[in-house]
């Protein structure tokens, strides 16, 4: 069952408080969205007060927002690693079944370079508030797709029952382009019950760059609630 509940006040904990596990002389990974903005920010404050890092960010949202705080930013090919990789999630898997610990990312359409930058890090820590759980996944997947392939992709998506759609953008005639040059296709499964068959499966879709199921890759959840922050490793 999917529980309600997330507000900004649990995002906030839940960043700041992984913001706290950034040591001095670490390359961190800057995840995307709302969450991972309070750790961003938590983490340029840290700066101001002598704190060295240098921050690897996922997106162009996550890198304007670590330049406007002073977090000094990097390419993953300009490092040797990254130490801790903090990022949000669109939903988290948390039952007893096949696939927990599993997330759906890509909300903000970053899950190509929010993956790279998670599975390279020593330590993954993903930053949630409670509604964000689920005992089995149930969000649309999205599909980072070449421009030219989203038609056949959708194809393939309906071949493995899933109801594939162009993400488009609210503000634009038109639909969203990621900050690779490519589109989106959020991709409804209803309720997936093997997400790792599922990963596999829209993993050898030609013409899809990154899908948003990311398996076995997280380390710790940081889950804010209004008055506390609970650690599930
Ligand atoms: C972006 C993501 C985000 O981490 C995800 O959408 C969660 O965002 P928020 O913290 O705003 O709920 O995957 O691609």
């Amino acid at each position: 069952m999917k529980t309600e509940g997330g507000s900004e006040e649990a995002k906030r904990r839940a960043g700041e408080r992984a913001a706290r596990a950034v040591e001095d002389g670490t390359v961190v990974g800057l995840g995307t969205g709302s969450t991972t903005a309070y750790a961003i920010r938590a983490i340029g404050r840290a700066v101001d007060e002598g704190l060295e890092v240098r921050g690897v960010p996922t997106s162009f949202q996550s890198r304007q927002l670590a330049l406007e705080v002073g977090i000094p930013v990097t390419e993953l090919d300009a490092v040797e690693g990254i130490d801790l990789a903090i990022d949000g999630a669109d939903q988290i898997a948390n039952g007893d079944g096949a696939g927990r610990g599993t997330l759906v990312k890509g909300g903000g359409g970053a899950h190509a370079r929010e993956k790279l930058v998670g599975a390279t890090a020593d330590r993954f820590v993903v930053v949630a508030d409670p509604s964000k759980f689920a005992d089995q996944l149930e969000h649309p997947v999205p599909l980072e797709v070449l421009p030219d392939a989203h038609t056949v992709v959708a194809d393939d998506v309906r071949e493995l029952s899933g109801e594939p759609t162009l993400r488009d953008a609210a503000a634009k005639d038109g639909p969203v382009v990621t900050d690779n040059g490519n589109l989106v296709l959020d991709c409804d499964f209803g309720p997936i019950s093997d997400p790792e068959e599922l990963a596999a499966d829209l993993a050898l879709i030609p013409g899809v760059v990154e899908h948003g199921l990311f398996v076995g890759l997280v380390d710790a959840v940081y889950v804010g609630t209004d008055d506390d922050v609970e650690v599930r490793e």
